[in-house]
């Protein structure tokens, strides 16, 4: 604690809290130790809370059968963390089976993107600005990018990775729930649920790529088949590129590009958008940086000062994370989700027809790469991915757009 808080450690409030917590350990793939865990919840004056299966889902099961044991657990909630199932049918069994325990309002299916500063703030940015929303659709803007590079490699997780592929572990839940708020039309009211139709909306509309080759760039880094639990022929993709097409009339015809990939040249998650250019200009882009800085940048056109008439683009910066105040304000993602599932706010979890419509998505378009013959490439760790990541934009006339701060 004392080296991870990011605002000023108190031994009071620490010890306050530190006075509240209580542990018990137990096999939880053992039903007959349950009853045990009821008569500790009791002893301790537990009476409702809530469970956070932060385990393999081939666990599920057996655990939600055991708090059937648990006086009351039926009343508590569950936070589910990805991946909610191995493969399709069996999370949506899973999903089924929970629902019923604990009813469908108790279940909070965490996507911990959903609770980074940046994202809850992409619709105020839009909404409240009447230059951006009414630029907001097919006429004014280019491209969408949404990228998020890492500098990990998998570290300890390579059995689970290994399985799930970079499209999984990051594009089907987190980079598909952006999109989705970026390109959603404006929720009917302020209610939960019309957010999450706004979103469905968006994903029901993605348009599976007719010409797979010229719409998913996968790679692997080197040395990943070496990793601890990867298998040694692995084929797992570690990056993935795409371009997507959401068939909806204000996104006709705009492509949205994603990337993302472990062992990258920087850590640098953002948002672009890409505005059509003027005749001899180039673009203006609309930057949101995600992290590791926290930022708005709005890169337009002025004329070169002095004699010169040249059109110069140049960059306004807004830094969040500059300024001390709003750091210290910004929860963790995982801090707030947590109050809200305390609080019984659903909005900012994801719903599971959300995860089902994206999950069906990726596996389609995993099998059309895998029937097309394709595999990853291979890059070098630290380098900026495979080459084909730039072909894929390189098609219609598009590059990756520098989302690198102008500050310090
Ligand atoms: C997790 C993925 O959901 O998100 C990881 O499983 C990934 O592979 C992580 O590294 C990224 O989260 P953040 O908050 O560091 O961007």
């Amino acid at each position: 604690m004392r080296k991870f808080a990011r605002v000023r450690f108190d031994d009071e409030i620490y010890d306050r809290f530190a006075g509240r917590v209580v542990y018990y350990r137990m096999d939880f793939t053992n039903a007959g130790e349950y009853p045990a865990l009821s008569d500790f919840y009791e002893a301790h004056g537990i009476g409702s809370g809530i469970f956070y299966f932060a385990v393999a889902p081939r666990f599920f099961r057996a655990i939600t059968e055991g708090l059937g044991q648990v006086r009351g657990a039926a009343g508590w909630k569950v936070i589910l963390e990805k991946p909610f199932g191995e493969e399709l049918e069996d999370a949506r069994e899973l999903s089924a089976r929970l629902e019923s325990f604990f009813t469908p309002e108790r279940v909070y299916r965490i996507d911990h993107y959903l609770g980074k500063e940046m994202i809850r703030g992409i619709q105020t940015l839009r909404f409240s600005n009447p230059i951006f929303a009414r630029a907001w659709n097919a006429e004014a803007v280019e491209c969408v990018q949404i990228l998020a590079d890492e500098t990990v490699g998998v570290e300890t997780r390579g059995g689970y990775y290994d399985h799930s592929g970079a499209l999984r572990d990051m594009v089907q839940n987190h980079l598909f729930q952006i999109l989705s708020i970026l390109a959603m039309e404006a929720p009917a009211d302020a209610d939960p649920e019309r957010l999450h139709d706004a979103q469905l909306a968006v994903l029901r509309a993605l348009r599976q790529p007719e010409d797979i080759a010229g719409a998913l760039v996968l790679g692997q880094y080197e040395h990943y088949r070496t990793e601890p639990q990867v298998k040694p022929d692995s084929r797992t993709e570690t990056y993935a590129a795409l371009r997507l097409f959401v068939d909806t009339a204000r996104w006709k015809g705009v492509p949205f590009y994603i990337r993302t990939g472990k062992r990258l040249r920087r850590r640098e998650m953002a948002v672009t958008i890409v505005f059509r250019a003027a005749e001899g200009a180039e673009s203006c882009l609309l930057t949101l940086r995600i992290q590791p800085e926290e930022g708005v940048s709005l890169r337009f056109n002025i004329k070169t000062p002095g004699q010169s008439d040249a059109v110069l683009p140049v960059t306004m910066d807004y830094c969040q994370s500059c300024m001390i105040r709003a750091q210290q304000n910004t929860p963790e993602a995982y801090e707030r989700l947590l109050t809200a599932c305390m609080r019984g706010e659903r909005a900012w979890f994801s719903q599971w027809d959300q995860i089902e419509t994206c999950w069906r998505f990726i596996d389609a378009l995993k099998s059309a790469y895998a029937a097309a013959g394709l595999a990853p490439e291979t890059y070098a760790p630290g380098s900026d991915g495979p080459a084909g990541a730039d072909a894929l934009l390189a098609r219609l006339g598009h590059r990756w757009e520098d989302t690198e701060p102008a500050f310090e």
